[in-house]
């Protein structure tokens, strides 16, 4: 593949208390491409996202080993150093879960949360990344005379880009997507679809799909989950 590597991977194992889920993985994941992971129900799919941020490291029972570099333009840093820095590594490499979850309050909030949690304090500079983040989720012409309703109005296809602006808002290098388009329609689907392939000029996005024909449409490289390894297809 043409691209640098942004991710890699290397004697990566992963357990829940004495069950191993994820072993021995050495996979390389390319800037600025989409890479998906499919595979049956229960193989470790999601569990293989949160370990990318961390957030495995903040659940019960949950051990990892090996290595995970990621290179965010000054060479490849190892995340899971001790003295990594957990608010930056989120900023950095942003998720997106199955289920949209939506915070209890307005649709602008809800996009805008992130910078405040970040400390911007400017309500231009925020207004301004709102706007921006909710126009690269396909979301603004919905939403722009309705900042105000709560969020949990909308539909699921409008949550589902909420929160993918929600996301996209601290410009992630990283983005990590379970199961983007699970329980959408067809119209819904192609939004996210076409939403994807443009974003990947602007970030490396890692991909939870049940869809095969969904993956051979958009992804670039192709892994699937199965026996604790990440096999590409
Ligand atoms: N917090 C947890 N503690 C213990 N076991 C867990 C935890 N979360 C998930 N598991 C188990 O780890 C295995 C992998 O779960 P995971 O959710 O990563 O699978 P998946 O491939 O995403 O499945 P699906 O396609 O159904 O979403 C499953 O057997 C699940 O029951
Ligand atoms: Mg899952």
């Amino acid at each position: 593949m043409q691209y640098p590597v942004k991710i890699k991977i290397r004697h990566l194992y992963f357990y829940y208390r004495t069950r191993t889920i994820l072993e021995n993985i050495k996979i390389d994941i390319y800037a600025n491409t989409i890479t998906s992971i499919t595979g049956p129900s229960g193989q470790g799919k999601s569990s293989f996202l949160t370990i990318l941020n961390r957030l495995c490291h903040s659940m019960d029972g949950a051990r990892v080993d090996g290595q995970v570099n990621i290179d965010f333009g000054h060479g490849f840093e190892d995340i899971f150093q001790k003295d990594y820095a957990l608010p930056e590594l989120r900023k950095r490499v942003g998720m997106v879960f199955q289920t949209p979850n939506p915070l209890p309050m307005s649709i602008y909030k809800n996009v805008a949360f992130p910078l405040k949690l970040a400390g911007n304090k400017n309500q231009d500079t925020i207004r301004e990344k709102v706007e921006k983040a909710l126009e690269h989720a396909f979301l603004w012409e919905e939403v722009k005379n309705r900042l105000s309703d709560d969020a949990r109005l909308l539909s699921g296809g409008q949550q589902q880009r909420l929160c993918l602006a929600r996301s996209l808002v601290l410009a992630p290098q990283v983005l990590l997507l379970d199961e983007p388009t699970s329980s959408l329609d067809e119209t819904s689907v192609q939004v996210i679809e076409e939403l994807l392939v443009r974003l990947k000029t602007r970030c490396t996005i890692i991909m939870v799909s049940h869809y095969m024909d969904q993956v051979k449409r958009i992804a670039d490289q192709q892994f699937i989950l199965c026996d604790r390894q990440l096999k590409p297809v």
